[in-house]
């Protein structure tokens, strides 16, 4: 029987649990009409922490409710492609017959020549839908069915924010002028911050923003424990509190973990304590390669170097030891500590003192210390 679980990123996971906040709160925006603030939503977190898949549960929230929905991702000429294919597709689906004629209405209004001179300026130069007229045009369509337009932007980043300008611009028009819009972005929270350092992007500084945070032990164990009651298996109690201490509520791990233990002996109708030990095992290092390999991949190597003192110590760092350690100065190895928090890696915790972000980051770097230099130990 194969696995309920989905551990791999953007895979929807068999019972998404800890994300009533964030579900509720956009239910409550939906149904507070045009103009509610809560219509513009940012989702942050590190990898890991559910965000694209949170994101396509709104989603789902709002299509649910007859809302229709623009998902995308970051990139560079989205702006563009919104405007040239997803937006167009969207308003064909709406409301196939009337689109043309509409769009040519508003853009030849809008331009403000006559008759005559719209048809001679089309000839040459063929009238083209602004990304504006066609969210307006899809908000407004979709309004008079009592739902409206949901966009959604994964994996915000400053890279193409001359996109993101754009986009957020028409939103934020939209937004303006009371049409039936709601917008909700993702991305890593040093991303995100980048983003909303932009001049131009004060809309989505008022947006509301929920941090992903670790999800709860009860929550954890539901999201094991029910998918494999689902799928006819079963699993004991102390194999349960193995799997779910195991995670470390990292959302990643609950679907990692899950679906090792659910692997060690898939022919058993319970799912035992051994089972539970090797799932965990398993799920660490994978997570060693698909989250702390890439993440550390981009650092320098004094970066690694402040992570492999850190990671001497079974808890919390202190600042001055790790100067120690690397035979630094505290200004010196300041400077890293603040790209490192930046980078989401570690995080301050208490006076003088880190401590690492990312589950397992620790026992990772323990068992790779060859490859991380540490000049003083
Ligand atoms: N709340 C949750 N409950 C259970 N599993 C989750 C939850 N959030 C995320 N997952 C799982 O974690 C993994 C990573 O989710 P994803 O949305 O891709 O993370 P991110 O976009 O933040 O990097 C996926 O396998 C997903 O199914
Ligand atoms: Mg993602």
């Amino acid at each position: 029987m194969p696995s309920p679980f989905t551990p791999s990123f953007g895979a929807s996971p068999p019972l998404l649990v800890g994300r009533d906040e964030q579900l509720d709160a956009f239910q409550a925006a939906l149904e507070g009409g045009v103009g509610d603030p809560g219509r513009a939503m940012l989702l942050t977190g590190p990898r890991g922490a559910g965000k694209t898949v949170t994101l396509n549960a709104l989603e789902d929230l709002a299509r649910r409710q007859g809302w229709e929905v623009v998902s995308e991702t970051m990139r560079p000429g989205l702006a563009r492609e919104m405007a040239e294919s997803s937006l167009p597709a969207l308003l064909g689906r709406v409301d196939p017959g009337a689109v043309t004629s509409r769009l040519t209405g508003v853009q030849g209004s809008a331009v403000g020549f006559g008759a005559g001179v719209t048809r001679h300026v089309d000839d040459r130069y063929p009238a083209r839908p602004t990304l504006r007229n066609l969210v307006t045009t899809a908000a407004d369509l979709l309004d008079r069915r009592g739902a409206g337009l949901l966009i959604t932007i994964d994996e915000v980043h400053s890279a193409a924010v001359g996109d993101l300008r754009e986009i957020a611009q028409v939103v934020q028009h939209a937004f303006r002028e009371g049409r039936a819009l709601a917008f909700v972005g993702a991305g890593l929270p040093s991303a995100v911050n980048d983003v909303l350092n932009d001049e131009v992007l004060t809309f989505l500084r008022r947006a509301e923003r929920f941090t992903l945070a670790d999800v709860d032990p009860d929550d954890v164990a539901l999201a094991l424990r029910q998918p494999i009651e689902l799928a006819g298996r079963s699993i004991d109690d102390a194999a349960l509190t193995i799997a779910t201490v195991g995670t470390r509520g990292y959302p990643f791990l609950v679907q990692l973990v899950g679906r090792h233990m659910w692997d060690a002996t898939p022919g058993q109708d319970r799912i035992s304590v051994d089972d539970a030990n090797k799932g965990v095992e398993q799920a660490r290092r994978r997570v060693g390669r698909l989250v702390h390999e890439p993440a550390l991949a981009g650092l320098s190597r004094v970066d690694r170097s402040f992570l492999a003192a850190m990671a001497v110590d079974d808890g919390p760092s202190r600042m001055r030891d790790i100067a120690t350690r690397l035979d630094a100065t505290q200004v010196y190895v300041g400077q890293y500590r603040l790209r490192l928090i930046a980078a989401e890696l570690i995080h301050p915790a208490g006076h003088g003192r880190v401590d690492f972000s990312l589950p397992y980051l620790r026992e990772w770097l323990r068992e790779h210390a060859a490859s991380q230099a540490l000049p003083n130990t």
